[in-house]
């Protein structure tokens, strides 16, 4: 099928070049050019592990291109996907600005039947808005062409995108009830073939529930982690340990181990935005969702433990402390640093006057471009921290480890290498790697989240 992706960003990029590799003929729009450029030159915008291949294998097949010709992507695709961002609003609310305006190119530029899909996380009723700014441009143009919208959100995990997407626990799908609806879905049945043959249930719904789910899945994830953040924090207090909490509830199947651990709290693109959105469609319909207000406001909170653990630890003025930083992304495999703790944690820090040295697998240049803005009323605090290549070098003279993010090689890091190669034999842990026993033994002082110790 010919399809059209409209945003080559995580989700674009990744649907893109998965739609190819399932034998789709994709055309991946993008307004900007730089990104557009280093795809067509071979490069991948984005750190997301095994989408080079994926890329490459299918833009050698012919299946995939990349442009940022507006009317040549509409001519392309039968299915339009349009997958570009939905910030928040100052009040919290998803913007739609750039929803409406990929919409609007379709309707300006399409001479024949498309279905439009909603990739992109949308508040409930956005279907109705992309449909409304088609029409509008169709009757600008006096034609008169079919066209339906369907709603078909993505849950696939940064770090983990291609495997996600590939294998994904559900495809949920949103479409309208009349003859252009049927038809839409009889599209994206096709679309979606060769999934429902390896096994993959599709969910079939009317589009708001599925515009829905998106949020109420984000907002499930979020609660269940500032949930445990929040009992690790009494944990900590009473004497218990949380990981053994956590194996002892997750065993039953009502509430499952996965996605409960507590840490320094969540970051990234999507938990906080789409909470706050939940909130504030809430909001518009007069009701208040009290839980969620709480998911947020224990998260923020929870960013600030590890600043407060080294506080209590070391004392308010930190001048003259010198730390190891292990981690900046929000989460592993990603160099993504939107909303991450790291950069919450390094605020406090510098701000407190002490100075680190930072490690990240591959976030090191991402963080130095967003730090740049975080610090750009107080450039010279920046002076304070120095960016390292690898984990040892970080250890050198400090006073202690701070880990922020879970990296796979941080976890499988040998202790007593930590132990020699820090000056002073202390570890704040923000994502609970390590055997809290194990870590004693080898000298270690520990301060993790709700172990205990
Ligand atoms: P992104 O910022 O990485 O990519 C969006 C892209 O859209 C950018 O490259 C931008 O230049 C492009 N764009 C904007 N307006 C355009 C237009 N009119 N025409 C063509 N291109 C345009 O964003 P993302 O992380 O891929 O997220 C996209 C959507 O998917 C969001 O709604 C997000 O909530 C949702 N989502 C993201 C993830 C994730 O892990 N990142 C997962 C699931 C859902
Ligand atoms: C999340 C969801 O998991 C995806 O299903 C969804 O599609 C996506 O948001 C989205 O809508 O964009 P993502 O943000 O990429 O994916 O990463 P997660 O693995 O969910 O991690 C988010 C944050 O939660 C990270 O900071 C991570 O460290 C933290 N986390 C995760 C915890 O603190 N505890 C956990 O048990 C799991």
């Amino acid at each position: 099928m010919k399809i059209t992706i409209i945003g080559t960003g995580y989700v674009g990029l990744v649907t893109g070049a998965c739609l190819a590799e399932v034998g789709h003929d994709v055309f991946c729009l993008d307004v900007d050019q730089r990104k557009i450029d280093i795809l067509n030159a071979g490069g991948i915008p984005i750190h997301e592990p095994g989408l080079d291949e994926v890329v490459a294998r299918n833009r050698a097949a012919g299946r995939l291109q990349f442009s940022t010709d507006v009317a040549a992507s509409v001519a392309h695709g039968d299915v339009q996907f349009i997958a570009v961002g939905t910030p928040p609003d100052e009040d919290g609310s998803a913007d739609l600005q750039y929803v409406v305006a990929a919409a609007r190119n379709i309707g300006r530029h399409m001479t024949g039947f498309k279905v439009i899909v909603d990739k992109s996380t949308v508040p409930v009723g956005t279907a109705g808005k992309v449909s409304a700014a088609i029409a509008e441009e169709l009757q600008k143009r006096n034609a008169a062409i079919g066209y339906s919208v369907t709603s078909n959100p993505e849950f696939l995990k940064e770090g983990a995108a291609v495997a996600d997407f590939m294998k994904p626990d559900r495809i949920v799908i949103g479409h309208e009830a009349d003859e252009t609806g049927l038809q839409a879905q009889a599209v994206m049945r096709q679309v979606y073939a060769k999934f429902e043959e390896n096994g993959h249930k599709i969910y079939w719904m009317d589009v708001r529930s599925a515009e829905f789910t998106k949020y109420a899945a984000n907002a499930m994830l979020a609660t269940r982690i500032s949930f445990m953040n929040e009992l690790a924090n009494l944990a900590d207090k009473v004497g218990v340990d949380i990981e053994a909490v956590r194996h002892g509830i997750g065993s039953d199947p009502r509430i499952g181990p996965s996605f409960l651990l507590a840490g320094c709290g969540y970051g990234g693109s999507c938990f906080p935005k789409d909470v706050q959105a939940l909130s504030r469609t809430a909001q518009e319909y007069g009701q208040d969702l009290r839980i969620l207000a709480a998911v947020e406001e224990v998260n923020e909170a929870q960013k600030q433990v590890l600043g407060a653990k080294v506080r209590s630890r070391f004392g308010a003025d930190l001048k003259g402390k010198h730390f190891a930083l292990w981690g900046l992304a929000f989460k592993p495999d990603t160099d993504d640093m939107r909303a991450a703790s790291s950069r919450v944690l390094i605020e406090e820090l510098l701000s407190a006057g002490a100075s680190i040295a930072a490690f990240d697998p591959v976030a090191i240049e991402e963080a130095k471009r967003v730090l740049a803005l975080d610090f750009a009323n107080r450039p010279e605090l920046l002076q304070q921290i120095r960016f390292v290549d690898s984990q040892d070098a970080a250890l050198a003279n400090a006073d202690a480890l701070i880990i922020v993010t879970e990296w796979k090689t941080f976890r499988q890091t040998n202790l007593a290498s930590i132990q020699a190669g820090l000056k002073n034999a202390i570890v704040f842990d923000g994502r609970n790697l390590y055997d809290p026993a194990l870590v004693k033994q080898a000298g270690i002082e520990y301060h993790a989240i709700g172990r205990a110790v």
